[in-house]
């Protein structure tokens, strides 16, 4: 049983994956395995504003997703600006506030520009953050990080000695977000693929057999569970934390 309200993960964040395999399984091809994907990715969105969690990241597409055969792409490509199209009137609908990480150069102009506008007509919502990973790879977001920081060193804008937790935090795309409390992988695979690693850092991980297009509330709420039964150290005792 969840816990109603008591220590809800206040961001989750998702590794959406097993879309080919799902469809693999059924005899069909992988593009109807990533729209069966999207109604999960919807149904989620929804739960977790429901229940209160504040802050849900999903990995819709990896830097290294631009590597697949370009029909895929431009499949998840067009999946993407038509969810956006038929999506905003219920993120508004639902407070929620929607938010890119990413390097969104590389998106399709008709796709960024749709997501700057989405961005902006939803910013003031304020129920949850939903936040789509697209084009992101987590070491391309720290190297950025870097740069951005050195060049600021460099010209005297901050000295070397102000470098600290929070000031990289701030030069991340995720400046905005708080740290990952629950990170969820589907699929059975067991590893975080260059997602969220800085902010992961004392993330609780859940992997679920569930290819994601059969991920639905009752696996969030199992993970969730999880979660709350877990006991987050954060390098201190047990003594300490009770
Ligand atoms: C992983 O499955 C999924 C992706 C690379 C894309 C994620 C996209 C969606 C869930 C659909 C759209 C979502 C939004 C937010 C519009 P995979 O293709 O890696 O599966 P496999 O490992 O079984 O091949």
């Amino acid at each position: 049983m969840v816990k109603e309200n008591t220590n809800t993960p206040k961001h989750i964040a998702i590794i959406m994956d097993g879309n080919g395999r799902w469809a693999k399984n059924k005899g069909l091809s992988r593009d109807q395995g990533h729209k069966e994907g999207k109604e999960s990715a919807k149904e989620i969105v929804k739960t977790c504003a429901k229940i209160g969690v504040k802050n849900l990241t999903l990995f819709a597409f990896s830097t290294e997703n631009w590597k697949r055969p370009k029909l895929e792409v431009d499949l998840l490509m067009s999946l993407l600006h038509n969810s956006l199209m038929s999506e905003l009137k219920e993120l508004k609908k639902n407070n929620i506030r929607l938010t890119i990480i990413g390097d969104i150069s590389k998106i399709p102009i008709v796709i960024s520009k749709l997501l700057k506008k989405i961005c902006d007509e939803t910013k003031d919502n304020n129920l949850m953050t939903l936040t789509l990973a697209l084009s992101y790879g987590s070491r391309n977001e720290i190297i950025n990080s870097v740069k951005n920081i050195a060049d600021k060193v460099k010209n005297n804008i901050i000295s070397v000695e102000k470098i600290d937790q929070s000031l990289i935090n701030q030069h991340l795309y995720t400046r905005d977000l708080p740290d990952v409390d629950l990170m969820i992988r589907t699929s059975g695979e067991k590893r975080i693929s260059n997602f969220l690693l800085w902010q992961s850092a004392y993330a609780e991980l859940h992997f679920s057999d569930e290819l994601w297009p059969d991920f639905k509330s009752e696996h969030l709420m199992s993970a969730i569970t999880d979660y709350q039964n877990r006991e987050r150290r954060f390098g201190k005792t047990s003594e300490q934390i009770t």
